[in-house]
């Protein structure tokens, strides 16, 4: 049964509000994994964000940085809350996101944004709109841009003024254009840039380096939109993106609406990664403080992540399909947490998600 004797080692960051629960709940379908397949998984808890700050005092204890930079891949649940909202931005939660970003350099944010068949009617589009499915990956460009450039505050004689610069170099855009084609040509084969080159000029050089890469693919059809037209068009004719290559701010905003328009962002997964194969796997959803504790949450979107790294970072597609077969057949037997539950189905709690899809691995 084992084929796999390498040992894998996992940082893991249950964090803030629902994190710790839905971490515990993707866990329990790691350790199910392991047990089929003999695979040996080695996981180490860290804390970052207000878990942090409340036991050290910071956001990101040094402890934290070195254990993810020892490990081959690093999970994430969620960090941040209405607790912590107080501090100075450089102390917030969020400030232990951006800072693992930039140290473990995990410049390519892939945000698939995908609707179950079994959760159709979830999407607040129009059934016709989403017809057939819908399966985009946003691929977000996720060290660089306006939430790394020069920022600051400076006194003029309209009172204070404050800026935060957006700059790319050719190298960061290159970068994540071929990660964006590469992905594109294990997909539909189609790349749709998004920038504002109509009025900045860090989207002319990204609209301009992107053409370059685009030359070593010729089997990819490229089109470039300016950022408020993918705003409308992700709602108005969603089924025309494939992959969706975004700036860092951009891609925040545009990957909100592709999650939304799924109807189900407590399903969705995330993966952050660096050259090679390390990377960082989280949920796309949040720390949801409001619901937290009460063993409601929707634990699947960390359970798809937990897929994702065995998939992107450990190149173990058997045991990720394993993973995605068995959302599949929990869905399909009728279970649901309460973000997606309707009458007629079996509502079940984070716990139970857990139990009874790694009950599901085959
Ligand atoms: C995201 C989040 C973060 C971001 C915040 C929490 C810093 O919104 O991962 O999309 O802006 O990148
Ligand atoms: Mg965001």
């Amino acid at each position: 049964m084992s084929d796999n004797n390498k040992k894998y080692n996992i940082a893991v960051i249950p964090g803030d509000g629902i994190g710790p629960e839905v971490m515990d709940a993707g866990l329990h379908v790691l350790t199910r994994i392991a047990e089929k397949f003999g695979c040996d998984f080695k996981t180490t808890k860290v804390l970052a964000g207000g878990a942090a700050i409340d036991a050290t005092g910071k956001c990101l204890p040094q402890e934290t940085v070195d254990i993810c930079k020892a490990s081959d891949a690093v999970l994430l649940a969620a960090v941040g809350g209405p607790k912590w909202n107080d501090l100075p931005g450089d102390e917030r939660p969020e400030k232990a996101l951006l800072e693992l970003r930039k140290l473990l350099g995990l410049y390519a944010n892939l945000r698939p944004a995908m609707v179950f068949p079994q959760l159709a009617d979830a999407s607040p589009l129009k059934a016709e709109i989403i017809s057939g499915g819908l399966d985009i990956l946003v691929v977000r460009e996720l060290t660089g841009g306006i939430y790394f450039g020069k920022k600051g505050t400076e006194k003029t004689e309209f009172g204070l003024a404050a800026y935060d610069v957006e700059q790319y170099s050719e190298m960061e855009v290159e970068r994540i254009a071929k990660t964006a084609f590469s992905l594109a040509e294990k997909r539909n084969k189609n790349v749709i840039s998004v920038d504002k080159s109509n009025v900045l000029e860090s989207s002319r050089l990204w609209r301009r380096v992107v053409e370059a890469v685009a030359q070593d693919y010729p089997d990819i059809a490229l089109d470039h939109m300016y950022v408020d037209n993918a705003a409308m068009q992700l709602v108005r004719n969603p089924k025309q993106f494939d992959v969706l290559l975004t700036s860092n701010i951009f891609g925040d905003i545009l990957s909100d609406e592709a999650s939304q328009i799924t109807g189900s962002i407590g399903m969705l997964p995330s993966a952050s990664l660096a050259d090679g194969n390390f990377g960082m796997y989280e949920p796309v959803h949040g720390s949801a403080p409001d619901i937290a504790g009460r063993d409601i949450a929707n634990p699947v979107a960390m359970i798809l992540s937990i897929a994702m790294m065995l998939r992107y970072t450990f190149g173990l597609s058997r045991e990720a399909d394993s993973i995605e077969n068995a959302v599949n057949e929990f869905l399909d037997k009728g279970y649901r947490t309460p973000d997606i539950a309707s009458d007629g189905y079996t509502k079940v709690g984070t716990k139970e998600t857990g139990l009874l899809i790694a009950e599901f691995i085959k």
